[in-house]
């Protein structure tokens, strides 16, 4: 589990240890195959492949053994179908707990942002011994996705499964209705953005609390106020993880649907998948122009002056992208995979909408990797019709996909991204290229000046060596919470395995 501040050195040595070991392997792939190097790669295979099967034995015991049954895991692929008969579903016991009042709750954002916030309403629900209502998804995002919560998760085992935590109801119980206090539920709101992400739960809790107990129901109507990522109880963690994790299951049609897709690329071998973001709302709400014609850079801009929840619009693209703020382009993304060593001929799936400037900026990326495939070219139109205009459905589609990948490389670190590299991480340490674009577009500016391509490409691979997804403490910085690492990007108290290859080399 994460270890707390003061034994944070003892970490550092440790990890540095897996660091290396992992800085050797690249090495060994590149260069010399010495014996030595062979040695130490085999043992840190050995030991991942061991926390693979510690971490399933726990999570057996942890959860009841049928929730391992369908689960992507370090050995089954996911050409191992689910059995066509059901197993025997083992729920637990409902937890008997006296009843605070009801909380409702309505998400804000894009699927990734509303399944993080979902996993932490469950934690404060919990914690607040309240009854939670199934939480409404955002219908007027962006997206404008008008699906349900049962559209998207099975809300039946997201009720059942944590029923020995919180108690969870389809919608408020008839004769409480009247009681909806809109007052009370602005200043909640107020109460825990204020206090979730700099403080612990138990602040957030204090002060909720008596509220919840006079008014008997509350409605949080935003929830982008986050809990803080540290400095939670264990239990509230491992909670948050067991929802993202377990709870949170998409629809039986969503998952056979992705596990379609898995198989045909499967069947072709290894695939990387690309959460290329670089879609319209991405660019328009970042000012991010790189690359782009007058036309489109107008297009995009005017289109930020009219959305009123993009509070920025005076953006200067250039000085942003030096920042590293900047989605990568399509590319760049050609010239980073490549810098990588990433093999021309392998299967890319794009996870993404539709990529802005469609062909035409896709044209440098598919010359380099001609094997690009997304889901509306695996897939027949028929297989899509029902999900087309549901963009969270798509999008669900595509993290399914993502988890399965051999490698995922997001060229932006938005909610998706970050869920996905630490639900991969929970997978057993899945390879996930989190870039570091701040100064990999200097590289790229710099390759098209003096520097060589080999330079380049060295120096990409060197700083990219331990940026792999592998065990790493999160990192905590207590005065800047917006900074530090994303709890759902490394949820590391949940990667129980951590503790064991670390003290056993
Ligand atoms: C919640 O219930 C538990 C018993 O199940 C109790 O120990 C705890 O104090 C309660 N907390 C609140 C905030 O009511
Ligand atoms: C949330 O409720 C407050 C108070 O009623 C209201 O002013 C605000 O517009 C609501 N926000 C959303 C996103 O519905
Ligand atoms: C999706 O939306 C478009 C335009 O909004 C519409 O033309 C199309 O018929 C819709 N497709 C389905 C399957 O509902």
């Amino acid at each position: 589990m994460c270890k707390s501040v003061n034994s944070v050195k003892e970490w550092e040595v440790k990890v540095k240890l897996l660091g290396n070991g992992k800085v050797a392997k690249l090495k060994n792939s590149m260069v010399s195959k010495s014996p030595m190097k062979l040695w130490i790669l085999r043992a840190i295979t050995t030991a991942l492949l061991w926390t693979c099967v510690i971490q399933l034995m726990a999570l057996g015991e942890m959860w009841g053994p049928r929730l391992l049954k369908g689960w992507p895991s370090c050995f089954s692929h996911p050409e191992v179908e689910l059995p066509s008969v059901p197993a025997k579903v083992v729920l637990p016991p409902k937890r008997i707990y006296k009843n605070n009042g009801y909380l409702i709750v309505s998400c804000n954002g894009g699927l990734n942002q509303m399944r993080a916030a979902i996993c932490d309403m469950v934690a404060i629900a919990r914690y607040l011994n309240v009854t939670l209502i199934v939480p409404e998804l955002d219908k007027t995002s962006f997206w404008n996705d008008p699906s349900e919560f049962q559209d998207i998760f099975d809300v039946h085992h997201f009720i059942t499964s944590l029923r020995d935590e919180v108690r969870i109801l389809k919608e408020l119980p008839p004769r409480l209705k009247n009681e909806l206090n809109w007052e009370c539920s602005t200043h909640c709101h107020q109460l825990v953005g204020q206090t979730c992400l700099t403080t612990s739960i138990r602040n957030v809790c204090q002060q909720i609390l008596p509220l919840v107990q006079k008014y008997k129901v509350v409605h949080l109507n935003k929830t982008d106020a986050r809990l803080a990522n540290n400095g939670l109880p264990l239990e509230i963690q491992k909670l948050r993880c067991r929802v993202n994790f377990n709870a949170l299951r998409f629809t039986s049609q969503i998952e056979e649907l992705g596990r379609r897709v898995v198989r045909i690329l499967r069947e072709k071998g290894p695939f990387l998948v690309l959460h290329l973001r670089y879609e319209i709302d991405m660019l328009a709400f970042s000012g991010c122009t790189q690359g782009c014609n007058s036309e489109e850079v107008e297009e995009l801009t005017r289109m930020r002056y009219a959305y009123p929840w993009w509070k920025e619009k005076v953006i200067n693209s250039e000085m942003k992208r030096k920042e590293g703020l900047c989605p990568l382009t399509p590319e760049e993304t050609a010239l980073v995979l490549s810098a990588l060593g990433i093999d021309p001929n392998v299967q890319i799936y794009i996870a993404a909408g539709e990529i802005y400037g469609g062909d035409k900026r896709m044209k440098s990326l598919a010359t380099t990797f001609p094997n690009l495939v997304r889901k509306e070219t695996l897939l027949g139109p028929s297989d899509l019709k029902f999900f087309q205009n549901h963009s969270s459905q798509m999008a669900a589609l595509d993290y399914l996909v993502s988890l399965e990948g051999d490698i995922f490389v997001p060229t932006y670190d938005g909610n998706m991204a970050k869920v996905v590299e630490g639900h991969r991480r929970f997978l057993g340490f899945k390879k996930t290229i989190s870039l570091d674009r701040k100064l990999l577009v200097g590289l790229i500016d710099q390759y098209k000046g003096s520097l060589s391509w080999d330079e380049f490409s060295t120096t990409m691979k060197e700083v990219h060596a331990d940026r792999m997804g592998s065990p790493k403490p999160r990192v905590i910085i207590p005065e800047k919470p917006k900074e530090e690492d994303y709890f759902y990007a490394n949820p590391c108290e949940c990667l129980q395995l951590l503790d064991e290859p670390l003290s056993s080399t």
